[in-house]
Protein backbone atom coordinates (compact mmCIF):
# COMPACT_ATOMS: atom_id res chain seq x y z
CA UNK A 1 0.00 0.00 0.00
CA UNK A 2 2.51 3.00 -1.03
CA UNK A 3 0.86 6.45 -0.57
CA UNK A 4 1.75 10.10 -0.11
CA UNK A 5 2.39 9.51 3.57
CA UNK A 6 1.96 13.73 4.08
CA UNK A 7 -1.58 13.62 1.93
CA UNK A 8 -4.78 13.30 3.57
CA UNK A 9 -6.00 9.54 2.28
CA UNK A 10 -8.18 6.82 3.65
CA UNK A 11 -8.31 2.90 3.23
CA UNK A 12 -10.64 1.49 1.40
CA UNK A 13 -12.54 -1.62 1.58
CA UNK A 14 -13.30 -1.83 -2.54
CA UNK A 15 -15.59 -5.33 -2.24
CA UNK A 16 -15.76 -8.18 0.30
CA UNK A 17 -13.74 -11.28 0.12
CA UNK A 18 -14.85 -14.68 0.68
CA UNK A 19 -12.60 -14.66 4.29
CA UNK A 20 -10.98 -11.89 5.98
CA UNK A 21 -7.14 -12.66 4.43
CA UNK A 22 -8.28 -12.77 1.19
CA UNK A 23 -10.37 -9.53 1.54
CA UNK A 24 -7.59 -7.89 3.21
CA UNK A 25 -4.64 -8.97 0.00
CA UNK A 26 -6.66 -8.25 -2.57
CA UNK A 27 -9.69 -5.67 -1.68
CA UNK A 28 -7.68 -3.12 0.92
CA UNK A 29 -6.46 0.40 -1.03
CA UNK A 30 -5.36 3.32 0.06
CA UNK A 31 -6.59 6.30 -1.41
CA UNK A 32 -6.60 10.16 -1.04
CA UNK A 33 -9.04 12.14 0.46
CA UNK A 34 -10.13 15.81 -0.13
CA UNK A 35 -10.34 17.18 3.83
CA UNK A 36 -13.60 19.54 3.74
CA UNK A 37 -12.54 23.47 5.03
CA UNK A 38 -14.58 24.50 7.83
CA UNK A 39 -17.08 26.14 5.94
CA UNK A 40 -17.92 23.14 4.47
CA UNK A 41 -19.21 21.26 7.40
CA UNK A 42 -22.99 20.92 7.91
CA UNK A 43 -24.43 22.01 11.17
CA UNK A 44 -23.63 19.78 13.91
CA UNK A 45 -21.02 18.41 12.33
CA UNK A 46 -17.19 18.14 13.61
CA UNK A 47 -13.81 17.57 11.55
CA UNK A 48 -11.66 14.87 13.23
CA UNK A 49 -7.90 14.54 12.89
CA UNK A 50 -7.87 11.00 13.59
CA UNK A 51 -4.80 10.21 15.65
CA UNK A 52 -5.26 6.56 16.60
CA UNK A 53 -7.71 4.07 15.03
CA UNK A 54 -8.40 0.33 16.88
CA UNK A 55 -7.42 -2.39 14.12
CA UNK A 56 -9.92 -5.46 15.33
CA UNK A 57 -11.17 -8.47 14.99
CA UNK A 58 -14.23 -7.46 13.95
CA UNK A 59 -13.10 -5.03 11.03
CA UNK A 60 -11.33 -8.00 9.84
CA UNK A 61 -15.07 -10.38 9.90
CA UNK A 62 -16.62 -7.49 8.29
CA UNK A 63 -14.48 -7.25 5.33
CA UNK A 64 -15.68 -10.35 3.84
CA UNK A 65 -18.92 -9.81 4.93
CA UNK A 66 -19.17 -12.50 7.62
CA UNK A 67 -20.24 -10.06 10.44
CA UNK A 68 -23.58 -9.61 11.35
CA UNK A 69 -23.72 -5.55 10.18
CA UNK A 70 -23.02 -5.10 6.83
CA UNK A 71 -21.23 -2.38 5.98
CA UNK A 72 -21.23 -1.35 2.07
CA UNK A 73 -18.43 -1.49 -0.08
CA UNK A 74 -16.44 0.54 -0.85
CA UNK A 75 -16.10 1.40 2.81
CA UNK A 76 -13.40 2.60 5.23
CA UNK A 77 -12.43 0.68 7.93
CA UNK A 78 -11.85 1.13 11.80
CA UNK A 79 -14.98 0.88 13.95
CA UNK A 80 -13.36 2.82 17.17
CA UNK A 81 -11.09 5.91 16.80
CA UNK A 82 -9.70 9.01 18.69
CA UNK A 83 -8.34 12.03 17.14
CA UNK A 84 -8.26 16.00 17.94
CA UNK A 85 -10.90 18.42 16.67
CA UNK A 86 -9.87 20.38 13.84
CA UNK A 87 -13.08 22.33 12.96
CA UNK A 88 -16.69 22.49 13.88
CA UNK A 89 -19.40 23.54 11.81
CA UNK A 90 -22.70 25.73 12.75
CA UNK A 91 -24.68 25.08 15.79
CA UNK A 92 -21.94 23.35 17.49
CA UNK A 93 -21.75 24.69 20.75
CA UNK A 94 -18.18 25.94 21.40
CA UNK A 95 -18.49 25.50 25.17
CA UNK A 96 -19.07 21.72 24.72
CA UNK A 97 -16.75 21.10 21.27
CA UNK A 98 -13.83 23.46 19.74
CA UNK A 99 -10.82 23.36 18.14
CA UNK A 100 -8.10 20.95 19.61
CA UNK A 101 -9.96 18.88 22.24
CA UNK A 102 -8.86 15.35 22.58
CA UNK A 103 -11.98 13.27 22.08
CA UNK A 104 -13.31 9.33 20.59
CA UNK A 105 -16.02 8.81 18.75
CA UNK A 106 -18.66 6.64 19.66
CA UNK A 107 -18.53 3.19 17.17
CA UNK A 108 -22.58 3.22 17.62
CA UNK A 109 -22.74 7.33 16.09
CA UNK A 110 -20.47 6.97 13.54
CA UNK A 111 -18.22 4.94 11.44
CA UNK A 112 -18.64 1.17 9.52
CA UNK A 113 -19.99 -0.68 12.70
CA UNK A 114 -23.18 2.25 12.66
CA UNK A 115 -26.18 3.19 11.29
CA UNK A 116 -27.41 6.07 9.22
CA UNK A 117 -25.46 9.30 7.51
CA UNK A 118 -21.99 8.66 9.01
CA UNK A 119 -21.25 5.18 8.49
CA UNK A 120 -18.29 5.77 5.54
CA UNK A 121 -16.99 7.55 8.12
CA UNK A 122 -14.01 4.70 9.29
CA UNK A 123 -11.01 5.49 11.55
CA UNK A 124 -8.48 4.13 8.84
CA UNK A 125 -7.79 7.56 7.48
CA UNK A 126 -6.83 10.36 8.38
CA UNK A 127 -9.54 13.01 8.51
CA UNK A 128 -13.62 12.23 9.48
CA UNK A 129 -16.51 14.36 9.57
CA UNK A 130 -18.86 13.09 12.07
CA UNK A 131 -21.63 14.52 13.83
CA UNK A 132 -21.08 16.01 17.57
CA UNK A 133 -23.25 13.69 19.17
CA UNK A 134 -20.64 10.69 18.00
CA UNK A 135 -18.06 12.58 20.52
CA UNK A 136 -17.38 11.71 23.83
CA UNK A 137 -14.09 13.46 25.73
CA UNK A 138 -11.04 11.35 26.05
CA UNK A 139 -11.20 10.45 30.22
CA UNK A 140 -8.60 12.02 32.15
CA UNK A 141 -5.04 10.20 31.63
CA UNK A 142 -5.70 7.84 28.64
CA UNK A 143 -4.10 8.38 25.75
CA UNK A 144 -5.28 8.41 21.98
CA UNK A 145 -4.56 4.65 21.93
CA UNK A 146 -6.25 3.76 24.64
CA UNK A 147 -9.04 6.04 23.63
CA UNK A 148 -9.70 3.91 20.73
CA UNK A 149 -9.47 1.08 22.45
CA UNK A 150 -11.91 1.65 25.25
CA UNK A 151 -15.62 0.97 24.26
CA UNK A 152 -16.48 -1.72 22.32
CA UNK A 153 -14.02 -3.71 24.93
CA UNK A 154 -15.10 -2.31 28.01
CA UNK A 155 -19.20 -2.22 26.76
CA UNK A 156 -18.36 -5.90 26.17
CA UNK A 157 -17.17 -7.02 29.01
CA UNK A 158 -19.75 -4.98 31.00
CA UNK A 159 -22.85 -6.50 29.01
CA UNK A 160 -21.50 -9.84 29.52
CA UNK A 161 -20.83 -10.11 32.89
CA UNK A 162 -22.30 -7.80 34.75
CA UNK A 163 -25.75 -7.27 32.73
CA UNK A 164 -25.86 -11.10 31.71
CA UNK A 165 -23.40 -12.98 33.93
CA UNK A 166 -24.48 -11.34 36.94
CA UNK A 167 -21.32 -12.08 38.31
CA UNK A 168 -20.38 -11.41 42.14
CA UNK A 169 -17.77 -10.85 44.15
CA UNK A 170 -16.24 -14.10 45.73
CA UNK A 171 -17.23 -15.72 42.15
CA UNK A 172 -14.80 -18.17 40.15
CA UNK A 173 -14.52 -17.16 36.34
CA UNK A 174 -12.71 -18.44 33.35
CA UNK A 175 -11.98 -16.15 30.41
CA UNK A 176 -11.27 -17.40 27.22
CA UNK A 177 -9.31 -15.29 24.50
CA UNK A 178 -7.65 -13.52 27.44
CA UNK A 179 -4.98 -11.48 25.64
CA UNK A 180 -7.59 -10.13 23.24
CA UNK A 181 -8.93 -7.14 23.81
CA UNK A 182 -12.24 -8.09 24.81
CA UNK A 183 -10.72 -10.77 27.16
CA UNK A 184 -8.28 -8.03 28.65
CA UNK A 185 -11.30 -6.16 29.45
CA UNK A 186 -12.94 -9.02 30.93
CA UNK A 187 -9.90 -8.99 33.39
CA UNK A 188 -9.54 -5.88 34.11
CA UNK A 189 -13.63 -6.03 35.02
CA UNK A 190 -14.16 -9.14 36.82
CA UNK A 191 -10.62 -8.18 38.94
CA UNK A 192 -12.73 -5.28 39.91
CA UNK A 193 -16.01 -6.78 41.09
CA UNK A 194 -14.07 -8.65 43.32
CA UNK A 195 -13.80 -12.35 41.47
CA UNK A 196 -11.20 -14.99 41.01
CA UNK A 197 -9.78 -15.03 37.16
CA UNK A 198 -8.64 -18.35 35.33
CA UNK A 199 -7.21 -16.65 32.22
CA UNK A 200 -6.50 -18.99 28.93
CA UNK A 201 -4.96 -19.04 26.00
CA UNK A 202 -2.55 -20.45 23.62
CA UNK A 203 1.07 -18.47 24.20
CA UNK A 204 2.82 -18.50 27.54
CA UNK A 205 4.42 -14.99 26.61
CA UNK A 206 1.13 -13.77 26.00
CA UNK A 207 -0.17 -14.97 29.31
CA UNK A 208 1.98 -13.72 31.58
CA UNK A 209 0.76 -10.26 29.94
CA UNK A 210 -2.46 -11.21 31.21
CA UNK A 211 -1.11 -11.89 34.54
CA UNK A 212 0.11 -8.84 34.88
CA UNK A 213 -3.19 -7.21 34.13
CA UNK A 214 -4.43 -9.21 37.03
CA UNK A 215 -6.26 -12.78 36.00
CA UNK A 216 -5.18 -14.67 39.32
CA UNK A 217 -4.00 -17.96 37.26
CA UNK A 218 -3.61 -19.00 33.55
CA UNK A 219 -3.99 -21.49 31.69
CA UNK A 220 -2.45 -22.75 28.25
CA UNK A 221 -4.78 -24.60 26.49
CA UNK A 222 -2.27 -25.53 23.23
CA UNK A 223 -2.35 -28.97 23.00
CA UNK A 224 1.33 -30.77 21.40
CA UNK A 225 -0.88 -31.07 18.30
CA UNK A 226 -1.48 -27.65 17.95
CA UNK A 227 -5.49 -28.36 19.17
CA UNK A 228 -7.46 -27.52 22.08
CA UNK A 229 -5.99 -30.11 25.09
CA UNK A 230 -8.13 -31.22 27.72
CA UNK A 231 -8.31 -28.32 30.74
CA UNK A 232 -11.71 -29.83 32.79
CA UNK A 233 -9.13 -31.34 35.47
CA UNK A 234 -6.62 -28.20 36.16
CA UNK A 235 -9.60 -25.73 35.82
CA UNK A 236 -11.82 -27.27 38.28
CA UNK A 237 -8.49 -28.11 40.26
CA UNK A 238 -8.36 -24.05 40.34
CA UNK A 239 -11.78 -23.65 41.49
CA UNK A 240 -11.98 -25.58 44.84
CA UNK A 241 -13.43 -28.93 42.82
CA UNK A 242 -16.59 -27.49 42.14
CA UNK A 243 -16.29 -25.88 38.71
CA UNK A 244 -16.26 -22.47 37.56
CA UNK A 245 -19.47 -20.39 38.12
CA UNK A 246 -19.09 -18.01 34.95
CA UNK A 247 -17.45 -18.69 31.54
CA UNK A 248 -16.69 -15.96 29.45
CA UNK A 249 -16.04 -17.23 25.86
CA UNK A 250 -14.54 -15.69 22.94
CA UNK A 251 -13.43 -18.69 21.32
CA UNK A 252 -15.98 -21.19 20.84
CA UNK A 253 -15.21 -24.48 18.93
CA UNK A 254 -13.32 -27.12 20.98
CA UNK A 255 -12.77 -25.12 23.57
CA UNK A 256 -16.48 -24.58 24.11
CA UNK A 257 -17.30 -28.11 24.88
CA UNK A 258 -14.29 -28.60 27.16
CA UNK A 259 -14.97 -25.27 29.16
CA UNK A 260 -18.86 -27.10 29.86
CA UNK A 261 -16.99 -30.21 31.90
CA UNK A 262 -15.37 -27.71 34.21
CA UNK A 263 -18.43 -25.26 35.40
CA UNK A 264 -19.87 -25.79 38.58
CA UNK A 265 -23.94 -26.75 38.65
CA UNK A 266 -26.24 -24.03 38.04
CA UNK A 267 -23.21 -22.30 36.39
CA UNK A 268 -23.60 -19.41 33.60
CA UNK A 269 -22.11 -19.49 30.22
CA UNK A 270 -22.23 -16.46 28.31
CA UNK A 271 -21.17 -16.47 24.16
CA UNK A 272 -18.87 -13.82 23.92
CA UNK A 273 -17.62 -14.71 20.26
CA UNK A 274 -16.13 -18.06 17.96
CA UNK A 275 -12.41 -16.72 17.34
CA UNK A 276 -11.78 -20.17 16.80
CA UNK A 277 -14.45 -20.90 14.28
CA UNK A 278 -14.60 -17.49 12.17
CA UNK A 279 -16.03 -19.25 9.34
CA UNK A 280 -19.89 -19.80 10.61
CA UNK A 281 -20.97 -17.21 8.01
CA UNK A 282 -20.94 -17.54 4.43
CA UNK A 283 -18.40 -15.02 2.65
CA UNK A 284 -18.70 -12.07 0.35
CA UNK A 285 -21.97 -11.34 2.28
CA UNK A 286 -23.98 -13.93 1.45
CA UNK A 287 -25.48 -14.65 5.12
CA UNK A 288 -26.91 -17.64 6.53
CA UNK A 289 -24.85 -20.09 8.74
CA UNK A 290 -23.91 -23.45 7.55
CA UNK A 291 -21.51 -24.09 9.97
CA UNK A 292 -22.96 -22.73 13.23
CA UNK A 293 -21.55 -23.72 16.19
CA UNK A 294 -23.22 -26.29 18.64
CA UNK A 295 -23.52 -27.26 21.98
CA UNK A 296 -24.56 -30.40 23.73
CA UNK A 297 -27.49 -30.11 25.47
CA UNK A 298 -27.34 -33.02 27.28
CA UNK A 299 -24.58 -31.67 29.68
CA UNK A 300 -26.47 -28.04 29.59
CA UNK A 301 -29.22 -30.31 30.91
CA UNK A 302 -27.16 -32.37 33.91
CA UNK A 303 -25.27 -29.61 35.14
CA UNK A 304 -28.69 -26.88 35.33
CA UNK A 305 -26.44 -24.15 33.16
CA UNK A 306 -27.58 -20.82 31.98
CA UNK A 307 -26.41 -20.79 28.27
CA UNK A 308 -26.23 -17.05 27.62
CA UNK A 309 -26.53 -14.81 24.39
CA UNK A 310 -24.70 -11.62 24.90
CA UNK A 311 -24.61 -9.28 21.74
CA UNK A 312 -23.77 -6.11 23.36
CA UNK A 313 -24.61 -3.79 20.42
CA UNK A 314 -27.74 -5.67 18.74
CA UNK A 315 -29.05 -5.19 22.85
CA UNK A 316 -27.75 -1.93 22.86
CA UNK A 317 -30.06 -0.69 20.10
CA UNK A 318 -33.12 -2.50 21.63
CA UNK A 319 -32.30 -0.81 24.96
CA UNK A 320 -30.60 2.78 24.76
CA UNK A 321 -30.84 3.82 28.25
CA UNK A 322 -29.10 0.71 29.31
CA UNK A 323 -26.27 1.70 26.84
CA UNK A 324 -26.00 5.21 28.16
CA UNK A 325 -25.71 3.86 31.96
CA UNK A 326 -23.10 1.17 30.65
CA UNK A 327 -20.65 3.87 28.92
CA UNK A 328 -21.08 6.31 31.60
CA UNK A 329 -19.50 3.59 33.92
CA UNK A 330 -17.28 2.50 31.37
CA UNK A 331 -16.00 6.32 31.66
CA UNK A 332 -16.21 6.62 34.89
CA UNK A 333 -14.25 3.74 35.63
CA UNK A 334 -11.43 5.16 32.95
CA UNK A 335 -11.67 8.56 34.52
CA UNK A 336 -11.10 7.18 38.14
CA UNK A 337 -7.79 4.71 36.34
CA UNK A 338 -10.15 1.61 37.61
CA UNK A 339 -9.71 -0.20 33.81
CA UNK A 340 -6.51 0.79 31.45
CA UNK A 341 -7.32 -0.93 27.94
CA UNK A 342 -3.52 -2.06 27.02
CA UNK A 343 -2.22 -1.05 23.45
CA UNK A 344 0.90 -3.21 22.83
CA UNK A 345 1.37 -2.53 19.12
CA UNK A 346 0.85 0.40 16.23
CA UNK A 347 1.17 0.95 12.39
CA UNK A 348 1.40 3.92 10.39
CA UNK A 349 -1.86 3.82 8.37
CA UNK A 350 0.05 2.36 4.96
CA UNK A 351 0.57 -0.72 6.76
CA UNK A 352 -3.07 -1.15 7.62
CA UNK A 353 -2.91 -4.86 5.63
CA UNK A 354 -0.12 -5.87 7.77
CA UNK A 355 -2.09 -4.71 11.09
CA UNK A 356 -5.14 -6.49 10.20
CA UNK A 357 -3.12 -9.78 9.68
CA UNK A 358 -0.75 -9.48 12.77
CA UNK A 359 -4.31 -9.36 14.09
CA UNK A 360 -5.99 -12.30 12.64
CA UNK A 361 -3.28 -14.28 13.51
CA UNK A 362 -2.76 -13.40 17.20
CA UNK A 363 0.40 -12.29 17.04
CA UNK A 364 -1.24 -9.11 19.52
CA UNK A 365 -1.75 -8.74 23.22
CA UNK A 366 -4.66 -6.30 23.64
CA UNK A 367 -4.92 -3.43 21.47
CA UNK A 368 -3.53 -3.16 18.06
CA UNK A 369 -4.08 0.59 16.65
CA UNK A 370 -3.15 2.69 13.40
CA UNK A 371 -1.52 5.84 13.65
CA UNK A 372 -3.30 7.72 10.14
N1 LIG B 1 -20.53 -10.20 22.41
C1 LIG B 1 -20.19 -9.05 21.90
O1 LIG B 1 -20.94 -8.09 21.91
C2 LIG B 1 -18.83 -8.89 21.28
C3 LIG B 1 -18.20 -7.63 21.21
C4 LIG B 1 -16.91 -7.55 20.66
C5 LIG B 1 -16.30 -8.67 20.15
N2 LIG B 1 -16.96 -9.87 20.19
C6 LIG B 1 -16.36 -11.11 19.68
O2 LIG B 1 -15.42 -11.54 20.64
C7 LIG B 1 -14.40 -12.27 19.98
C8 LIG B 1 -13.03 -11.73 20.40
O3 LIG B 1 -12.90 -10.41 19.94
P1 LIG B 1 -11.61 -9.58 20.30
O4 LIG B 1 -11.81 -8.24 19.73
O5 LIG B 1 -11.30 -9.71 21.74
O6 LIG B 1 -10.50 -10.36 19.47
P2 LIG B 1 -8.91 -10.32 19.63
O7 LIG B 1 -8.48 -9.08 20.31
O8 LIG B 1 -8.35 -10.61 18.30
O9 LIG B 1 -8.60 -11.52 20.63
C9 LIG B 1 -8.92 -12.81 20.36
C10 LIG B 1 -8.04 -13.71 21.22
O10 LIG B 1 -8.47 -15.04 20.99
C11 LIG B 1 -7.37 -15.90 20.90
N3 LIG B 1 -7.48 -16.64 19.63
C12 LIG B 1 -7.32 -16.21 18.38
N4 LIG B 1 -7.51 -17.20 17.49
C13 LIG B 1 -7.78 -18.28 18.20
C14 LIG B 1 -8.05 -19.61 17.84
N5 LIG B 1 -8.07 -20.04 16.59
N6 LIG B 1 -8.29 -20.48 18.84
C15 LIG B 1 -8.23 -20.06 20.11
N7 LIG B 1 -8.00 -18.80 20.51
C16 LIG B 1 -7.77 -17.91 19.54
C17 LIG B 1 -6.10 -15.09 20.87
O11 LIG B 1 -5.42 -15.32 22.09
P3 LIG B 1 -4.27 -16.41 22.23
O12 LIG B 1 -3.42 -16.33 21.00
O13 LIG B 1 -3.58 -15.99 23.48
O14 LIG B 1 -4.96 -17.70 22.34
C18 LIG B 1 -6.57 -13.65 20.79
O15 LIG B 1 -5.84 -12.81 21.66
C19 LIG B 1 -14.67 -12.17 18.49
O16 LIG B 1 -15.37 -13.32 18.07
C20 LIG B 1 -15.58 -10.96 18.37
O17 LIG B 1 -16.43 -11.03 17.25
C21 LIG B 1 -18.21 -9.99 20.75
Amino acid sequence: MNSDATQPRRVVVTEFGENPVEAVERFLKIEPIAVPVPSALAPGEVLIRIRSAAVSWVDMLMASGQYQHMATPPYTPGIEYSGEVQATGPGVDPARCRAGDAVLVDFMKAGPRSYGDYRHAGGFATHAVVPFEALRPIPAGLSFDQAANLLGAYETAWHCLIARGQLQAGETVLIHGASGVTGLAAVQVAKLLGATVIATGRSDEKLAVVREQGADHVVNLRGDDGGVRCFRDEVKALSGGEGVDVVYDTVGGETSLESLRCMAFGARFLIVGWVSTPDVARGKGQRGAPNANQLPTNIVQMKGLSVLGCPAVITAHRDPQMRERRVAQVLDWAAAGRIRPLVSRAFALDDAKQALLARWNGDIVGGCVLHP
